[in-house]
């Protein structure tokens, strides 16, 4: 019987994963990952484990998900080291805390390894800090995914000075507008960053105002606040990381190698 290792991939780039999640990786027997883990990340893997994309499973969102935790348990049976890689944190948005409850209910030893979730991550890589003392002393993470039409969701979160909002690509425009009604300003500055902390990063910056006139794909990560006026001033900072990506790619390869030590010994 093995153990399940819930793990945080991060929000892409692999040397942004942590050490734990980067020594489990080169040491997994079975690996089952979701749509948003990098193939940088992937390299990381032991070569000869199993490897189960499980992103691109298609059907009933509930039927995917028993579908997923069956297999966890057969890799857990047949294994000793089982990793569940999801991206970001498992446990922000991810379903990662209803598999880990749902494995410890059956009697399984479940490892949770929390990842650097993009909420927090892709804005600052992109130059956006979530708080900034004088602009803004708090943030919220919120799901775009709420009942169409239903404005009242967003109550509670229209007084907070930056909100950061995953999977809103789609109801952007309609987002935009309840937080409106709700009282936020029209100027509001907002970014959509997509394929934070990647090479095909991409930031579209806006106003609450005018959100429907500007193309963006997911995924991609919404901050809505005066926090976003902030990354003109960090433009410096950012193009010294453009700069860089040579001396981050060769760390990221230094630790491909440890691990793969590590992993020998
Ligand atoms: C199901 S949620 C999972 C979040 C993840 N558990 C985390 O902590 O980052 C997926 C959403 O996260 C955001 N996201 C994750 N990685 C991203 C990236 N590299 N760039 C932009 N958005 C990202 C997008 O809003 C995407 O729709």
């Amino acid at each position: 019987m093995g153990l399940i290792h819930i793990v945080g991939a991060g929000p892409g780039r692999a040397d942004l994963l942590t050490v734990r999640a980067a020594r489990l990786l080169a040491l997994a027997d079975a690996v089952l990952y979701d749509r948003l883990v990098s193939a940088e990340v992937l390299e990381l893997v032991r070569p000869g484990a199993e490897m189960h994309d499980v992103g691109k499973e298609e059907g009933r969102q509930e039927e995917v998900q028993a579908h997923i935790l069956e297999l966890l348990e057969d890799c857990a049976r047949r294994h000793e080291v089982v990793v569940r890689l999801k991206g970001g944190d498992p446990r922000v948005f991810g379903r990662g805390g209803e598999e880990w409850a749902w494995l410890a209910g059956r009697g399984w030893d479940v490892e949770v390894v929390p990842g650097v979730s993009s909420a927090v991550a892709v804005p600052a890589l992109a130059g956006i800090p979530v708080t900034y003392r004088g602009v803004a002393g708090g943030f919220a993470v919120v799901t775009g995914h709420r009942r169409a039409g239903s404005c009242q969701e967003w109550a509670a979160y229209a007084g907070i000075d930056t909100l950061v909002i995953l999977m809103g690509v789609g109801q952007r425009v309609e987002i935009a507008s309840c937080l409106m009604r709700l009282g936020k300003d029209a100027g509001t500055p907002v970014a959509f960053i997509e394929n934070g902390t990647t090479e095909r990063e991409r930031v579209v910056e806006t106003t609450l105002g005018a959100v429907a006139d500007v193309e963006v794909s997911a995924p991609a990560v919404m901050v809505v606040g005066e926090v976003v006026r902030l990354r003109r001033k960090n433009a410096d900072w950012r193009l010294a990381m453009r700069g860089n990506w040579k001396v981050l790619a060769d760390i990221s390869a230094a630790g491909r190698a440890g691990a793969a030590a590590a992993a020998a010994e």
